[in-house]
Order: structure tokens, then C-alpha cells, then sequence
């Protein structure tokens, strides 16, 4: 057959956006058309205030709208006229039924399924692009074959995205890797090879994996699981740190100069969110459990309790060191995007943080560069936080400056590494705050030394206050603790 040269992608969010917009940049001959279901995101990305905030990604936009990329609720037509079809739809975890709580949910996935195989009239290779459960792929061919019309057919094939929030654009311009899992048919080589043509027009050859469908599907979620393992034993460790007196930044340092190691990846927070590490973590502890593997699934399931853990260490280190009451308290949260050059909430650590302060009756104001106000209303009634909407708006004020958001405060948290809260004038800021006055640095991205200086009471992860610095002797262990993890995590899969 021929060469691709219309794309439809079904879904229009974190992934769907920006991957369809850099496809369409890069491939100047192929016609991009992101569909969603709905109709408000999809104005939303054919206005001048785009529905997500990706550094990078509105120049994009703006160059090829309307040239080679389109956004259109129009699925039929997309379908249709497309020789490839991405499904990057959500796979959010189920809130109900069987595996409640645990299991994701593939009714999106299951759904555009049968929306294409309803509108197909034409062959088509559909590209499996959401993160879903191994042999997921197989459901999709299932329910595509069954709807099959004469002369129309389908090849599935997985290419799971590993782009990350606040760099994608980079990501996706220069990934470490492109992943393409095929069945071992030749249509089914035909089809990696024509997804491979496409990404082969920016990517090297040398970075594209060919692989079976089962494997590439475990490598997504095996990729995040050793991502949030690796937050979750630094942030283990930072619980030792402020235990016997070591510090954190020196451990991680030392750990992150073996090379077996590496550096990335080592900073210890307030504790990961993000819409996929916890999503994708209980989906492998689900695998696992209805594989009957229960050792895997308590294995992975200590890296999400380690990581509620921490959330709750740093919450309560803030009540405790205001004296163990907040109520009637007023603190400002600094950031509450799930990580920096991000306007997402997903599971934002800074959520906890804010429901336990709410609960305790504390006052907040909250400041965040990107984050829409109404999402931050919408996170905390969210009956997961409060059952009570109307106490938490009297409770909350949402501001859009730093200094009048910390003004009259307490405390300051910081719940987001954003650069610009380094460089703000705390001694103003101080000046302007109820004494004593303390800083909670959740990211460890101040100068605390300076800030003490100043006369804050400043408070962090993983720095314990004893006289003798112990983090050599720690740093040891935890380069062994590590090493051997890793070991554990790859013959787990
Ligand atoms: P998202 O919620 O931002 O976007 C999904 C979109 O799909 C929504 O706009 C929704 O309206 C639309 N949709 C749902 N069902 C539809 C249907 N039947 N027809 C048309 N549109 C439909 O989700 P996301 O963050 O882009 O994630 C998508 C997938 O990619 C998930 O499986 C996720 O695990 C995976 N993933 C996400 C990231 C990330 O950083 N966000 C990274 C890698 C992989
Ligand atoms: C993650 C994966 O990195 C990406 O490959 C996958 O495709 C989707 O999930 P994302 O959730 O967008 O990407 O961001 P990431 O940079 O991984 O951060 C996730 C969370 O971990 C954030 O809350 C971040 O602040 C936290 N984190 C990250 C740490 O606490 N310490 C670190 O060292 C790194």
C-alpha cells in the first residue's frame, strides 16, 4: 500500500495536542485532523488561548492550524478520509464496579473502537497511543473485527507515549525512544512500517523499537513504575535525612554520581501526582493481582504507599511546627500545578496538602502561574475533599499575585517548583507577614540559609537538625539500596 498521508487522532488532551501538533510540523505532506467528543475542547484549541499550557506549543499551533493540522468534532469525516488512527483518549481509573479504585477504565478506548470501525469504509492501521493494560490490544482488534465491513481492514498496533508535562514539545521533538509494537504478521509489519515512515521524517532510525504488542504495552507501564519508584525511594530516604541529621541534597548527589545510577529523576518532594505514576501504578498492582503474581502486586503497591506517605509527613509537619493548630491560620500556597511549566492538577500533591489545612480550618491563598483558578475550585469541592463545597469557598481565596497572596499569612507552602518562586523578594515578603513567620519549601528549590537569614522559619524535606552530618555514611547505603531495587523492579516484569 501507500504511504500515510491523512492522520486522524481521536482524543484532544495532553497527548493528543501536542503529538499531532508536532506530527504536523514535522510532516509539512500529511493532513492532521485531532478529534475530540468535546466540542468545548476542541474551540478551545481553534482559539487564541489554548485548552492546556505546554511551554512551546502555542507557536506550534499558530503555524500549522489550518494549514496541515486541524481540530474538528467532525469524527465521521476524520475517520473516514484517515489511513492512520491514533486513539489517545483517557484511561482514568475506574470509579465504580469490579476493580473499583484499581483498574483503569477502557470505556473511552473501547468507545472510539466502535467508532471506527462504525464509520470506516476504507482500511486502517489504528495506533493504540493511551497507556492501557497489557493485551488491551487485543479488546480493540476484537471489537474492530467483529464490526468489520467488507473490504475494510484493520491493523492495531502500540506506539505508547512516554512524553512528560512542561517538556513535551521537547519530548516529542527529540525522544529517547520510540516505541512500536506490531503483531507478527506481515500486515502487521506493513503497519509498523508505515507508522515508522512517519516519525522517521525528524526521528532516527536507531531510536525506533520494533517490538511485539504485549511488550510494548508493558513497557509503558514498567517505564513509569521504575519512574515513581525512584521518587519514592529518594523520598524514603529524605525520611531517614531528616531523622539522623543527613541531608537530602547531598545524599541524592552522591547517589546520582554512580553512573549505574544517574542523576535524573533523584529530587525528593512533597511526593509525586501527575495523571499517570498513581493511575498506571495501581493498574500493573491490578495486573498482577488478577495474574495471581500477589508478591509483584504488594511489590508496586509500596511505591504508591510510600508516596501517600509522604504527602501526609509534609501536610502534618506543617500543623506541627505551627504549633499543632492551623485553624483560623492563614497559608499561602505557593504552586498548585503537579509540577512545574504545567497548567494540570491531576493528582496534585498540593490537593492533600490543601485538604488537610482545610480540614484542620486553616485559610488558604492560593498562588499558581498557570493554573485556572475555576480547576483549583473545582480540586478542592471535589467530593473526594470536602462534602462540604460551600465551607471550602468561604475558606480559600485564589490570587494572582505572590506578595498579595502571602500578605498577612502565616506560612508560605510551596506545593510546585516554578522558577519564579526562587526569585522573589522574600524580605519583603517577610516584612509583610504575621511573626513568626515560617516557609514550608515542599520542592527545595529556596535558599533556606538566606531565608533563615532573613528570619523565616524554614522547614523542608529531608534535612534533619542533629550536629553531625551522617549523609556519607547514608549515601552508601542508599547507592546499594538502589542498585539493588532496580535489580528487584526488572525481574518483577
Ligand atoms: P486527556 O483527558 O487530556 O484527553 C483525552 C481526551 O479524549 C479528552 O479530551 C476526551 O474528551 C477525549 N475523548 C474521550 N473519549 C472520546 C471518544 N470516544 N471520542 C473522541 N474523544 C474522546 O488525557 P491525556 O492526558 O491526553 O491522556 C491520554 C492517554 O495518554 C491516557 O491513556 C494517558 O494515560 C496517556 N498518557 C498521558 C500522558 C500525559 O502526560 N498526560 C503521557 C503519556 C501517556
Ligand atoms: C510521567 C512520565 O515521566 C512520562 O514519561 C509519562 O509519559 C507520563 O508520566 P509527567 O507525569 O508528565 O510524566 O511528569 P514527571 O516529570 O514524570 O513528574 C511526575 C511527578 O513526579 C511530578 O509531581 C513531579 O513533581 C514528581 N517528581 C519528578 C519528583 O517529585 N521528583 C523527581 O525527581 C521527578
Amino acid at each position: 500500500g501507500m504511504a500515510v498521508t491523512k492522520i486522524c487522532c481521536i482524543g484532544a488532551g495532553y497527548v493528543g495536542g501536542p503529538t499531532c501538533s508536532v506530527i504536523a510540523m514535522q510532516c509539512p505532506h500529511i493532513k492532521v485532523t485531532v478529534v475530540d467528543i468535546s466540542a468545548q475542547r476542541i474551540s478551545q484549541w481553534n482559539s487564541e488561548k489554548l485548552p492546556i499550557y505546554e511551554p512551546g506549543l502555542d507557536d506550534i499551533v499558530k503555524k500549522q492550524r489550518n494549514v496541515n493540522l486541524f481540530f474538528s468534532t467532525n469524527i465521521e469525516e476524520s475517520i473516514q478520509e484517515a489511513d492512520l488512527i491514533f486513539i489517545s483518549v483517557n484511561t482514568p481509573t475506574m470509579t465504580f464496579g469490579v476493580g473499583k479504585g484499581r483498574a483503569v477504565d477502557l470505556t473511552y478506548v473501547e468507545n472510539s473502537a466502535r467508532t471506527i470501525a462504525q464509520f470506516s469504509t476504507s482500511d486502517k492501521i489504528v495506533v493504540e497511543k493511551s497507556t492501557v493494560p497489557v493485551r488491551a490490544a487485543e479488546s480493540i482488534l476484537k471489537i474492530l473485527s467483529a464490526n468489520d465491513k467488507p473490504n475494510v481492514k484493520f491493523q492495531v498496533i502500540s506506539n505508547p507515549e512516554f512524553l512528560s508535562e512542561g517538556v513535551a514539545v521537547e519530548n516529542l521533538l527529540n525522544p529517547d525512544r520510540v516505541i512500536i509494537g506490531h503483531e507478527e504478521t506481515a500486515d502487521g509489519l506493513w503497519a509498523f512500517k508505515q507508522l515508522s515512515k512517519v516519525y522517521l521524517n525528524w526521528i532516527p532510525e536507531s531510536k525506533i523499537l520494533k517490538t511485539n504488542i504485549w511488550s510494548s504495552e508493558l513497557t509503558k507501564l514498567a517505564a513509569n513504575a521504575f519512574l515513581a519508584d525512584r521518587i519514592s525511594s529518594i523520598n524514603s530516604i529524605s525520611v531517614i535525612c531528616e531523622a539522623i541529621g543527613a541531608d537530602i541534597s547531598e545524599v541524592a548527589k552522591g547517589i546520582g554520581l554512580d553512573s549505574r545510577i544517574g542523576r535524573q529523576f533523584l529530587q525528593a518532594s512533597v511526593g509525586f501526582g501527575g495523571s499517570c505514576f498513581q493511575k498506571d501504578l495501581l493498574s500493573l498492582v491490578y495486573i498482577c493481582e488478577c495474574l495471581n503474581l500477589p508478591r509483584v502486586a504488594v511489590y508496586w503497591q509500596q511505591v504508591l504507599d510510600m508516596n501517600v506517605y509522604q504527602k501526609s509527613r509534609f501536610s502534618n509537619k506543617i500543623i506541627e511546627s505551627l504549633f499543632n493548630t492551623v485553624t483560623g491560620k492563614k497559608i499561602t500556597m505557593f504552586g498548585f500545578a503537579f509540577k512545574k511549566d504545567t497548567g494540570d492538577t491531576r493528582e496534585s500533591p498540593a490537593i492533600h496538602v490543601a485538604k488537610t489545612l482545610l480540614d484542620k480550618g486553616a485559610k488558604l491563598n492560593i498562588y499558581d502561574p498557570k493554573v485556572d483558578p475555576e480547576q483549583i475550585k473545582k480540586d478542592l469541592t471535589h467530593p473526594y475533599v470536602s462534602d462540604n463545597p460551600e465551607n471550602v469557598f468561604k475558606f480559600i481565596e485564589i490570587h494572582d499575585n505572590p506578595y498579595r497572596a502571602s500578605h498577612s499569612t502565616d506560612a508560605i507552602v510551596i506545593c510546585t517548583e516554578w522558577d519564579e518562586f526562587v526569585n522573589l523578594d522574600y524580605e519583603e515578603i517577610y516584612k509583610s507577614m504575621k511573626k513568626p513567620a515560617f516557609i514550608f519549601d515542599g520542592r527545595k528549590i529556596l535558599n533556606h540559609e538566606t531565608l533563615a537569614t532573613i528570619g523565616f522559619q524554614v522547614h523542608t524535606i529531608g534535612k534533619g537538625h542533629k550536629t553531625i552530618n551522617m549523609s556519607s555514611e547514608l549515601t552508601k547505603l542508599a547507592i546499594n539500596a538502589f542498585l539493588a531495587r532496580r535489580i528487584s523492579n526488572i525481574n518483577s516484569m
